[in-house]
């Protein structure tokens, strides 16, 4: 693993969550594992502290983070928003902890750098113990983007967020990979009808069995059009891109293997799945079984990172995912990662 004496390697043993939770009491920034991806944690009260997450990742500063609570209390203990919805509490009560993210009308307790200067604040109870246990020794909230440079792949484990963050930040806790694979999914309520602005390991389908109508964001599944105001300011950007540019393929599993082993070179390689490799003659990434698409998600990003690492590389194909349960998730990254760049193989 790459070190650097400046950015501490911390287990997940309860003494180092403890020095981790005094870092964030000092205005410092602790790498943290969750379910989702790593998070770059500070202070989420503490405007100054939450200004280092913005010079650590080279993020826009119009970009708003998720505060992260141990407990669904905490809303009320720091008066995190001016009002809880009904809405809120039935996603509470089904989904968290886990991996959703609420968007609500903020309260003046939420600084400007957090909610960058929008009138809401997104909100998540994360489900990892290590997170839980570093907000409850940390004693606020913790405001929490992916721990990656911006516009890098999301980190899944210690060691890629070390790759990125190395001598940038104060600490990073070590709580192996993480299990969903991909960031949480956002919706917000601020609205009239709840909205979908970012898919993830939840899915609209769950949503709706207990919101009823939600709405999906057309930054989800389509670029933003020109001009347009992105309802969830990280939309807009180009993300999760590898270095090398990716392809997606619209396309049945015959057509994919016979149009990447035509256009084969010795620098392109395959996003695929596991079935594929036999039959395929470039470099292989595989995401998994082709039926299995929660491990395609866990994998995701550590894949794009293995081919960022492969300096031979410069294209990449994989298929269009469906858009589908956790499909959807694949789909929104994916579709960022090959900046809207896809070919229909059944229109050629
Ligand atoms: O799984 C996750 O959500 C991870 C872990 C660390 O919890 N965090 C994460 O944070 O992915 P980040 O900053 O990489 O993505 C947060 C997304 C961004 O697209 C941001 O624009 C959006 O949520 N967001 C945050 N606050 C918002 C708000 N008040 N209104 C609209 N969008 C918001
Ligand atoms: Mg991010």
């Amino acid at each position: 693993m790459v070190r650097d004496l400046n950015t501490l390697l911390l287990d997940s043993s309860a003494e180092s969550i403890a020095k981790a939770g005094r870092i964030i009491k000092d205005g410092g920034l602790v790498a943290m594992p969750t379910e989702t991806v790593y998070g770059l944690a500070a202070n989420a009260l503490d405007g100054s502290a939450v200004l280092k997450i913005f010079a650590a990742k080279g993020r826009p500063a119009d970009n708003p983070l998720i505060v992260h609570i141990s407990d669904f209390c905490d809303i009320g203990k720091f008066n995190l928003v001016s009002e809880i919805p009904k809405g809120a509490k039935i996603l509470a009560e089904k989904f968290w902890p886990g991996p959703l993210t609420v968007i609500m009308k903020k309260s003046s307790a939420i600084p400007f750098e957090v909610s960058a200067g929008l009138d809401t604040v997104a909100i998540r109870l994360p489900s990892h113990p290590v997170a839980r246990e570093l907000i409850r020794c940390a004693g606020v909230p913790l405001a929490a983007p992916s721990a990656n440079i911006s516009g890098s792949p999301s980190p899944t484990t210690a060691e890629h967020v070390l790759k990125d963050m190395n001598g940038r930040i104060d600490a990073v806790i070590d709580g192996g990979m993480c299990e969903v694979g991909v960031e949480s999914t956002v919706i917000t309520l601020a609205g009239s009808v709840p909205r979908l602005l970012r898919p993830g390991g939840i899915t609209v389908e769950q949503l709706r069995e207990v919101l009823g109508e939600v709405e999906v964001d057309d930054a989800v599944l389509n670029g933003l059009a020109d001009g347009a105001k992105a309802a969830s300011p990280g939309m807009k950007y180009k993300h999760y891109a590898p270095k090398a540019r990716v392809v997606l393929l619209k396309c049945t599993d015959d057509e994919y293997i016979n149009y990447v082993n035509n256009v084969s070179t010795g620098s392109t390689a395959a996003l695929c799945c596991d079935e594929d490799i036999p039959f395929l003659n470039v470099r292989c990434f595989s995401l998994g079984k082709r039926s299995e698409f929660s491990v395609h998600a866990h994998r995701l990003f550590d894949e794009l990172r293995k081919i960022d690492e492969d300096n031979a590389v410069e294209v990449v194909f994989s298929r269009l995912p469906s858009t589908d349960g956790v499909g959807m998730a694949l789909y929104n990254r994916l579709i960022r990662a090959a900046g809207f760049e896809v070919i229909d193989l059944g229109k050629n």
